[in-house]
Formats: C-alpha cells, sequence, structure tokens
C-alpha cells in the first residue's frame, strides 16, 4: 500500500506541474515511510539525518516526509529535523502539492489530520508521464484503514478506521486502466475481504455503493481487458463462502492467496487477537484447495510474540509445514509503541526470538524449493517485469502463482507487461526459470502501452 501511495503522490505532482528529476538535480525530495517495524522506522532517522547535506547543497530545496512514521510522529519528525520542511500522514496525499508550494515560501507544516470520508480516494487518473512501474499491471486501493487491533500492530493508529469505496469507482478505475494497457489488478487494503464490512453491519450497503467483496471479485472479473486479479491483504476472519466460489468460478482469479497466518498456536493467536484458531485457518485453506485445487498460499508470520514459548513455537513449525505454504514473510516481533503486546511483560529474549527465525526460515526455505521442483516441466503464463536479476537470464517476471520466473528471451523481441507462454526448465531457492513454450502463442497479445 506504501508503494501505491508513493506512486499516487508522484501522479498528484505532475498533474501540478512537477517533473520527476534525479536526486542531485531536484528540487523537492519526499520519504514515504514505514512503521510496521521499529528498524523501519529507524531507516527514516538515518536517511534524514543523511539528507542534510543534500539539503544544504543548493538553496531553495525541498525535504517532505509522509505514511505511517509521519501519521504516528506528526509534528515531532518536524521539530526534531530542523532541515525538514513539511510532513504529511497518510490521509493526507492529496495536499502534497500544496504544501510543496508553501514549504517553497518558506513554510514548515505538519498535516496528519485523520478523515473519516472518501474524499482522499478523489485522485487524478494517471498523468501521461506517469511512469507505471510495472507496465500491464496496476494496483487499485478497495478499502483503507483497520479496525482490528491486533495486540502487534501498528496499523490502525497509522491508517486510522476502516473505509471501503463505492464499487462502481473501483471498476470504474479498473477499466480506466484497463483502457490503457494494464491487464493485471491487485486490489488492496488492510484487510482486502473485510471490505464493506461496515456498511453492511450498519444496514447502509446500498447507500455506500459497497457489496461483498467476493461479488465485487466477479464484477471486476468481467471488466473487459481484466485478465489476471489478485488481493492483498485478506484476513483469514473474513472468509466466506462468495469468496471461495469465486476462486471456483473465475478464471481470471489467481491461484494464489497471500493469506497472514502469523502464528500456528492458539494461545499465541487469540493473545495476539486473531480472532481465529489453527483450525480455522486449515478450514479456509481446504475448503479454498476444494474450490481451486492448484491454488497456492504465501503467509506472514511473527516468532517471538510475548507470551510465546517454545511449544507454541513448534506449533507455527506444524502448521507451516501443514499447510505448506510456497513462500512466507516471517518477522522478529517488534514492540511499537502504543500497542497492546508492547505493554505485555511476558517478552521473549532477542536470541530466541533469532534463533526461532532462523529455525522458521530454515523450514520455509525447504518448502519453496519443493514447490520450485514440483513445477519443473510444467507450462505457465508470465507476465513481463523487465530485466532478470539474475546473471545470464534477459527477463524477469510472474506467473499466475505469483513466482518469480527467469527467463531467456532477447531483451528487445518483448516488451514489460506482455504476458508470454512459458515452461518451467529449472528450480532454484528464489525463482523458477523458463524457456519460452513454441507451440502456445495463443497468450500473446501486442505489447501495452
Ligand atoms: N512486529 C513484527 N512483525 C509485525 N508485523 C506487523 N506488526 C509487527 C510487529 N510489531 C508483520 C505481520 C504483518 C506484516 C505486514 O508485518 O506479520 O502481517
Ligand atoms: Fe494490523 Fe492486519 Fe491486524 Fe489490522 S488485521 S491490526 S493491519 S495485523
Amino acid at each position: 500500500m506504501n508503494v501505491h501511495d508513493s506512486d499516487k503522490v508522484a501522479n498528484l505532482l505532475l498533474h501540478a506541474g512537477w517533473q520527476e528529476a534525479p536526486e542531485d538535480e531536484a528540487d523537492l525530495l519526499l520519504i514515504n515511510t514505514c512503521s510496521i517495524r521499529e528498524k523501519a522506522e529507524n531507516k527514516l532517522y538515518s536517511d534524514l539525518g543523511a539528507l542534510r547535506d543534500w539539503k544544504r547543497a543548493v538553496a531553495g530545496r525541498t525535504l517532505g516526509v509522509g505514511g505511517c512514521v509521519a501519521q504516528q510522529e506528526g509534528d515531532r519528525v518536524l521539530r526534531r529535523f530542523r532541515h525538514l520542511d513539511f510532513v504529511f500522514g497518510t490521509h493526507n496525499l492529496r495536499f502534497v502539492p500544496e504544501m510543496a508550494d508553501a514549504a517553497l515560501q518558506g513554510e514548515r507544516a505538519t498535516r496528519v489530520a485523520e478523515s473519516r470520508s472518501l474524499e482522499r480516494f478523489d485522485l487524478p487518473g494517471p498523468h501521461p508521464e506517469a511512469r507505471r512501474r510495472t507496465p500491464g499491471r496496476a494496483f487499485v486501493t478497495v478499502m483503507e484503514g483497520c479496525d482490528m487491533f491486533c495486540s502487534f500492530c501498528i496499523v490502525p493508529t497509522t491508517r486510522g478506521r476502516e473505509i471501503s469505496r463505492p464499487a462502481e469507482a473501483i471498476l470504474a478505475e479498473a477499466s480506466d486502466l484497463a483502457a490503457q494497457g494494464v491487464r493485471e489488478v491487485t486490489l488492496l487494503g488492510q484487510t482486502v475481504n473485510a471490505y464493506g464490512r461496515h456498511d453492511r453491519r450498519r444496514g447502509r450497503t446500498a447507500e455506500a455503493g459497497t457489496m461483498a467483496f467476493g461479488e465485487l471479485l466477479r464484477r471486476l472479473a468481467a471488466t473487459p481487458g481484466i485478465e489476471r486479479i489478485r488481493y492483498t491483504s485478506p484476513h483469514p476472519t473474513f472468509f466466506d463462502d462468495e469468496l471461495v466460489r469465486a476462486h471456483a468460478e473465475l478464471p481470471a482469479l489467481c491461484p494464489h492467496v497471500h493469506l497472514p497466518l502469523q502464528s500456528g498456536s492458539d494461545r499465541i493467536l487469540e493473545r495476539m487477537r486473531r480472532r481465529y484458531t489453527a483450525a480455522d485457518y486449515l478450514g479456509w485453506v481446504e475448503r479454498l484447495r476444494q474450490a481451486r485445487p492448484d491454488l497456492v498460499f504465501t503467509t506472514d508470520l511473527i516468532v517471538g510474540h510475548p507470551g510465546e514459548t517454545e511449544a507454541d513455537f513448534l506449533a507455527t513449525l506444524a502448521l507451516v509445514e501443514q499447510v505448506g505454504f510456497v513462500d512466507a514473510f516471517s518477522f522478529k516481533y517488534s514492540p511499537r509503541p502504543g500497542t497492546a503486546a508492547a505493554e505485555d511483560p511476558e517478552t521473549v529474549p532477542g536470541p530466541v526470538a533469532q534463533e526461532r527465525l532462523e529455525r522458521l526460515q530454515d523450514l520455509q526455505r525447504g518448502l519453496t524449493l519443493a514447490h520450485h521442483r514440483s513445477r519443473v516441466g510444467q507450462t505457465t503464463e508470465v507476465l513481463l517485469e523487465g530485466p532478470s536479476r539474475v546473471g545470464g537470464r534477459q527477463w524477469r517476471g510472474k506467473d499466475p502463482y505469483h513466482r518469480l520466473v527467469n527467463l531467456d528471451l532477447e531483451r528487445n523481441e518483448r516488451c514489460e507487461g506482455e504476458v508470454v507462454p512459458v515452461r518451467v526448465v529449472e528450480a532454484t531457492p528464489h525463482s523458477l526459470i523458463g524457456e519460452m513454450e513454441q507451440h502456445g502463442a495463443g497468450a500473446e497479445r501486442p505489447p501495452a502501452s
């Protein structure tokens, strides 16, 4: 979501007449921040320290900070760093152009007011000069904010209350993107499948223009030009039969779900206030696999949450193995200001958490490689993203399972955003190696603009 926010700000600035420039030539430099763990927050402070010289080198240079640390710290960042010109919160992206102008006039300001309205989603469409990170692929926000208050998580503070956009606005945005050559859309929300839940609870679904998430996917799949649909991140509590059916019935819905688990121990899940048990989680995994047998799962995991014993951790390892995740983001618990877990005295010592993280990552590495090996010999379709980062290969892209595929195709024969038929010929720990399939020309289409 932060990546998408950065693109929204860049687009607003282009519309306001700014142009993209390299760092040493830029008049305005913005840092979008993350505060999910302490390390991410500290990165801002070291970056800001390093930017003192950048600011001093040329008179009139302007420096702004946005995102979750800005939301969390507000004015404190401005007071602590005298060379900083302005601070904008997660609900204040649309004010960035005017804040940048005011900064040029010498004004230092902070805007972090939380908004409870949909106004912040009224943003201009892509500027002709807006560079798409990956042609052919785009994010669309469907809901924002989080009311779950998991024990460890700062997001409800930094992103504010849950709010869902009207389906019509989402579908119109997807149609516009498709008209510009986008064929893969990723629906975004902190708990994306909670889409519209507050409207339903308050009996104002019609008025709000929202609908069940599964129905939204169905409508999106019917949008001409949209060939691939993903969503991130769902919360296990908000799966329902309609969403499961969508996976069975919509070929455009990719056979990959990123479903954060956090822990495999019921005791810790409760302490985390996750509102599901390991059995609930497995139940949804099974139903989804019945609906779409080739579906793969990835997840997020935390080790060392307060109160986590060796037995709890072993339950996590067991569940990871049982589900057979094809990949996982795993983290050492990091206390965040104002969260419930930060007050919990039963902390896990750093070295213990570190050792658990390594054991978990060892297990996951094996599962990932096993999945990659199982794919060798299969054919798949790869949406080309750009030059490969693996020596000798020319292109990289993603298959429908969201696996990274490196390909040996002439650079100049293909374009970013194109979908090509591929045969998997080799498995590595981090990616698949593929070859262009000679007889599957059906998947080719003229390049996206
Ligand atoms: N410490 C460690 N990991 C965290 N996450 C969220 N908050 C914390 C924290 N305080 C992880 C969760 C979440 C992912 C985005 O970041 O696993 O799903
Ligand atoms: Fe954080 Fe996700 Fe829990 Fe919301 S549901 S509080 S974003 S971990």
